[in-house]
């Protein structure tokens, strides 16, 4: 595997064996209901082989707020193989449950977010975690940015691997190092002050980099053209970056005004006007560019995509699903529209990491990926 991972499908005899899987079931909740299982199915094949091989799994995730509750996932989990929830990690009941657990077993502990010391990588907390397993397997592709206890301080005290979803992120969203071309990279959404290296970095490694979203507002500002009440980040950056040829903008987008909804020439912006989205004429550029394509990679959406702004990535993702390009997708809006459509088979692969995927990117690694080597 690449970096010189090993992979769990290599170790030979796992019968017995207390394995701690960190997983990434960050996944919406709402009234104790999952909205959106996109993630988990992505996590059965590491479960499903852990259990077939005699494994007992010690699942730990995280959810993003620290009062939030991975109860749901285990009823989630539950309908599928039995599954023991545990409140608390550190207790006398999980003590008593490692002595008594059956090969093939999976056990989820709540969210390892409600320890201070998971999100300052406590060596102790890790320590104490490490102690419980015979092994360690990261699954969380989606946390591996993240400089936490259950991502990079377990692995230093226990024998480490990747697990199955993990080594295909790796794959995957590595196929720019040698790329089939034309390479398109698209890149949307907002936080121009984050995107900004990645857009200078694809410029050089992609043959056409289509920057839309409310990261285009910076460029057309740059330009000189009025952007109205858009939203911008308004950090400076080398102006040159406007005369590369590779750098394509979308040519009219959509605006909100005292009038209503309209779309625009990018370059036709009036004070009054807020940027929401993309234009068709924009949709036309990107259908001739997915047509050229042999690589896409796409992150991220043309609109205010949670405001109802969300025909035109709707109508990208069809374009992107319906081209023979090799196409590697991800971002929560991206994979919200892939869904809406029911189309998630039409991608070569779509990852489940938000910022993990564009950190990925654009270091070549993640602190999770260098706590496996
Ligand atoms: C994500 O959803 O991007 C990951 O689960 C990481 O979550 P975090 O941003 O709360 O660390």
């Amino acid at each position: 595997m690449k970096f010189g991972l090993k992979s769990i499908k290599e170790v030979e005899n796992l019968q017995g064996k207390k394995v701690i899987l960190r997983l990434d079931l960050n996944v919406p909740e709402e009234n104790g209901q999952i909205k959106d299982d996109f993630r988990i199915l992505k996590l059965l094949p590491v479960l499903d082989f852990l259990r077939e091989n005699g494994a007992i799994s010690l699942v730990i995730s995280h959810l993003d707020a620290v009062g939030e509750s991975l109860e749901p996932v285990a009823q989630y989990l539950n309908q599928k193989f039995p599954t023991t929830f545990f409140k608390d990690i550190f207790s006398e009941e999980v003590q008593q449950k490692m002595k008594s657990a059956e090969n093939g077993e999976v056990i989820l502990f709540e969210n390892i977010r409600q320890y201070p010391e998971e999100e300052k990588n406590n060596e102790d907390f890790s320590k104490k975690i490490a102690a419980l397993g015979d092994l360690y397997v990261n699954d969380a592709f989606p946390a591996s940015h993240r400089k936490h206890a259950s991502i990079i301080g377990v692995p230093k005290f226990l024998p480490h691997y990747a697990g199955i979803q993990f080594e295909k992120e790796i794959e995957h969203l590595s196929l720019h190092d040698n790329p089939e071309r034309p390479f398109l990279f698209i890149l949307g959404g907002a936080k121009f002050e984050t995107k900004l290296p990645l857009i200078q970095k694809f410029l050089s490694k992609a043959d056409k980099c289509f920057v839309a979203g409310a990261l285009a507002n910076d460029f057309f500002k740059a330009k000189g053209w009025e952007v109205g009440r858009s939203v911008i980040s308004d950090i400076p950056f080398d102006r040159s970056i406007l005369k590369n040829e590779k750098l394509i903008l979308p040519t009219d987008v959509v605006v909100e005004n005292g009038q209503g909804v309209e779309a625009k020439d990018a370059s036709l912006i009036a004070v009054g006007d807020k940027i929401v989205d993309a234009g068709p004429k924009s949709l036309q550029q990107l259908r001739g560019l997915i047509k050229e394509a042999k690589l896409i990679i796409w992150n991220g959406p043309l609109g205010f995509y949670e405001n109802g702004f969300n025909q035109p990535t709707l109508d990208l993702a069809k374009m992107i699903g319906g081209s023979v390009a090799t196409s590697v997708i991800g971002g929560g809006d991206t994979i919200a529209a892939i869904e809406t459509l029911g189309i998630q088979d039409k991608f070569t692969f779509v990852s489940t990491g938000g910022g993990a995927m564009l950190d990925f990117l654009l270091d070549e690694t993640l602190p999770g990926i260098e706590a496996l080597k």
